[in-house]
């Protein structure tokens, strides 16, 4: 008797226990492990990979020091060396032209280069803007604050991108097709290069478009990660506080969050949760 009792007791133990394998977070129906890159560094912004040199450039925020309140930083994903890049001041921006192998950080007063020997960086041009983003597609766009103007610079002159003249834009990315995604203080919005229009994608409160080794587009909100395939937005991840994403060479998600730079690492656990896409509405056009 004292037997069978503790047999059903052990099955409804058994019973009510939820599972929970498949808490966290979740990326294309794997789950995924965080292994910290870089702790303490705080809210780190618009993360950029050099693939040639497996470098991670980011902004970070210096709170508590009054000279800059923000510096730009690298991180070497193979050995972990990291350092705060000098010679610019309020480093805010960074991108990287992976072609010609070249780092482009955008601060106070200005677009600079960075020097991998030195680990300096060196003034290049449009020293009378405060440069809020840097965008590498075939030439170097650029945002300027707080005007929230898009630039490119090109041959050695900057030049308004004549497709977002009539708009603000804070943020932007060009994707492999010419489209032009720009976010501004309303949502993401998307100039269609094949309509020569804008339109409206979503209320997504972006905080840095990144794109991956072959072009392709992602985005980050305070609430999680996003891909752009074509006119397709999907839901990659639910992570809170993020601040910034970058795609490794073998396509694994970087991402920053208050206090550390975290990658994703996948588990042989698989999880199938509701695709959660949102297709871009051709019909509505500004
Ligand atoms: C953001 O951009 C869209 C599209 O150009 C525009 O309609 C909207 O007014 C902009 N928002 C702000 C705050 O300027």
């Amino acid at each position: 008797m004292r037997i069978l009792i503790g047999f059903t007791l052990l099955v409804l133990v058994h019973c009510r226990v939820v599972d929970r394998s498949c808490d966290g977070i979740i990326v294309h129906n794997i789950k995924h492990e965080k292994e910290i890159l870089k702790h303490d560094i705080d809210s780190a912004y618009q993360l950029a990979i050099d693939y040639d040199t497996n470098t991670l450039f980011f902004s970070f925020s210096t709170p508590h020091d009054s000279s800059d309140v923000f510096k730009s930083a690298y991180l070497n994903l193979k050995n972990n060396e990291y350092g705060i890049i000098t010679g610019i001041p309020g480093g805010f921006a960074n991108s990287v032209d992976n072609r010609k192998h070249k780092v482009y950080l955008g601060g106070n007063n200005g677009i600079y280069s960075f020097d991998f020997d030195t680990k300096r960086a060196f003034y290049i041009s449009d020293s009378d803007k405060n440069i809020w983003q840097l965008f590498y597609k075939n030439k170097l766009y650029f945002t300027e604050y707080p005007n929230e103007k898009a630039y490119y610079y090109e041959n050695g002159v900057s030049k308004k991108v004549p497709e977002l003249e009539e708009t603000r834009a804070m943020l932007l990315a060009v994707d492999n097709n010419e489209n032009i995604f720009f976010s501004n203080s309303s949502g993401l919005y998307c100039y269609k290069s094949d309509k020569s229009k804008i339109i409206s994608v979503g209320e997504y409160n972006v905080n840095g478009f990144t794109s991956d080794i072959n072009g392709n587009l992602f985005f980050s909100t305070p609430e999680g990660l996003y891909s752009i395939n074509g006119q397709e937005i999907k839901l990659l991840a639910n992570i809170d506080n993020v601040y910034g994403l970058a795609i490794e060479g073998d396509n694994s998600i970087i991402y920053a969050d208050m206090n550390s730079i975290v990658r994703l690492k996948p588990t042989k656990t698989v999880c199938y949760s509701e695709d959660k896409k949102t297709i871009v509405d051709q019909e509505n056009q500004l």
